[in-house]
């Protein structure tokens, strides 16, 4: 049942009071005890809303003298002081009739006249014989003086005022018939006009008075208007339920730069030198006007003898290794520069930790193509982890998110061996989500790291796609105020 305010109350009970006389009532014609047109009105429309009442517009179009049209009622309209002139003097020139009228009046005259059939001729004007319109002139006026009523009984003389100019004028009212609902009805005689506190006042506790007040109920139902507070982004939103689902999984976040070394980036990972990813067409090189050193030597030779030897029964790439390769710096390009990065200083298995963060690829931006993208990168190292352990968190996690219909397809990293892609399906679509595997021993052994190591590095872009149900991945993006507020949040 909803609550209603006293005034509400009063409106209530005065239309009930009507029932049986009266179905329907104006606005206007509401007019219960000790309210102002303002309260009825604001009464009226919260009624509206809560559906107790039920409210129609009707548009009411009234008429009323303009300035120039009350100056006519006063001296006549031109065409009747031209006709009494004229039939003063006889015949009248048209020129000495437009200077005792005044300009403007005097051809309004002859051009109303010449309607009426009275046409100057040889710029003479004669209205002999013409008494009949004596008639005409006395209902023209009495319509001017007998408005806005007489606009209703005369459509025909309405119509030819609206046509003439700046006599009179048109407004536009809005009335509105209320009819009681059967719920208006039915509440009618349970509420109360008694006045209620509706406001506590620091005051009203101070000095004691609400003791024995009657107290306004709070409405937690009452309809307010929609308004456009401040959201998430929707991928800050998608983001942060990423972060949430590895977390609540007992993952560890890792956090890395955007400015790595290729070093890190790439070496690390078993990447060859001469590898096309590697090639400026496909990443971001860091011009740096200072030398930034790379920070441990050690490591260097460890890339180094992978790279040109290999590691225990593996041969490694067999070429000569370039320091200065590794040296240069890059915007990261994936986020699996942090996997290395954080299972190099955590060497003791198990260790499972994830990110959720951007990378940067020297790419053409299309549909599904974005140039600075985030990553959702994970690892799993650990005496059991194998590809068996990458299945199962890859189903777990897509299906926290509500994806069930996962497929991996064979693929290719330098760093992994089998290396898998990820697939989504979805209403008979498939999105390719990014790639996973299991770290190759030439990855894993010259840094220490004794266990399987499985990974995985996911657009989450991508995934918005399907998520949100989105054509073009640009759309992310854009920046667009009103397609952010139609965005359907999914919490
Ligand atoms: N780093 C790969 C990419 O950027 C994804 C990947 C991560 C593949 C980990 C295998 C293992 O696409």
């Amino acid at each position: 049942m909803p609550e209603v305010s006293p005034s509400e109350a009063r409106v209530l009970k005065f239309l009930a009071g009507k029932v049986g006389v009266q179905k329907s009532l104006s606005e206007t014609e509401i007019l219960p005890d000790g309210m102002n047109e303002r309260e009825v009105s604001s009464a009226i429309s919260w009624l509206d809303k809560k559906e107790l009442l039920l409210v129609e517009r009707k548009e009411h179009l009234s008429y009323a003298l303009t300035d120039e049209g009350k100056r006519f009622l006063e001296t006549g309209l031109p065409e009747e002081m031209a006709f009494k002139l004229a039939a003063k003097k006889g015949d009248i020139p048209t020129a000495e009739l437009i200077e005792e009228l005044g300009g403007k009046d005097g051809k309004i005259a002859i051009a109303q006249l010449a309607r009426l059939g009275i046409k100057p001729s040889g710029g003479v004007v004669s209205v002999k014989g013409k008494d009949s319109l004596k008639d005409i002139f006395r209902k023209r006026t009495l319509f001017l003086s007998g408005l806005p009523q007489s606009a209703a009984s005369d459509p025909e003389l309405l119509d030819h005022f609206r046509k003439r100019e700046d006599i009179i004028s048109e407004k536009k009212r809005m009335e509105r018939i209320v009819t009681l609902t059967d719920a208006g009805l039915k509440l009618s005689g349970q509420v109360s006009t008694e006045d209620q506190v509706s406001e506590i006042t620091p005051d009203l506790l101070k000095n004691g008075t609400w003791r024995g007040k009657d107290f306004r109920r709070y409405d937690l139902n009452a309809p307010v208007e929609r308004i456009n507070s401040a959201v998430f982004h929707p991928i800050t939103f998608l983001k942060d339920r990423v972060r949430r689902i590895f977390l609540e999984m007992g993952f560890t976040e890792m956090t890395g730069h955007y400015v790595e070394y290729a070093g890190w980036n790439m070496d690390a990972l078993f990447i060859p030198q001469d590898h096309p990813a590697r090639d400026m067409q496909d990443t971001f090189y860091i011009d740096a006007d200072r030398e930034i050193p790379f920070e441990d030597k050690e490591v260097l030779k460890i890339f180094q003898e992978a790279h040109e030897k290999g590691v225990e029964e593996y041969s490694g790439w067999g070429y000569h290794w370039d320091v200065e390769k590794a040296k240069q710096l890059v915007l990261r390009t994936h986020t699996t520069v942090s996997t290395i990065h954080y299972l190099y200083k955590h060497k003791d298995a198990p260790q499972a930790a994830f990110s959720v963060e951007k990378v940067f690829r020297h790419e053409s931006v299309d549909w599904k193509h974005l140039a600075e993208l985030h990553q959702i990168e994970g690892t799993y190292y650990a005496k059991d982890a194998s590809l068996s352990t990458l299945f199962w968190l890859m189903k777990e996690f897509y299906g926290r998110l509500g994806f069930h219909d996962l497929k991996f397809i064979p693929s290719y990293y330098p760093y992994t061996e089998p290396s898998l892609d990820v697939v989504v399906k979805i209403n008979g679509k498939e999105m390719e989500l990014g790639g996973s595997g299991v770290f190759r021993p030439e990855v894993t052994r010259p840094l220490g790291l004794k266990e399987p190591v499985v990974a995985w590095g996911l657009g989450l872009e991508r995934l918005a796609m399907i998520y949100y149900g989105l054509d073009d991945i640009r759309d992310i993006y854009r920046t667009d105020i009103d397609w952010l507020r139609k965005f359907p949040l999914k919490f």
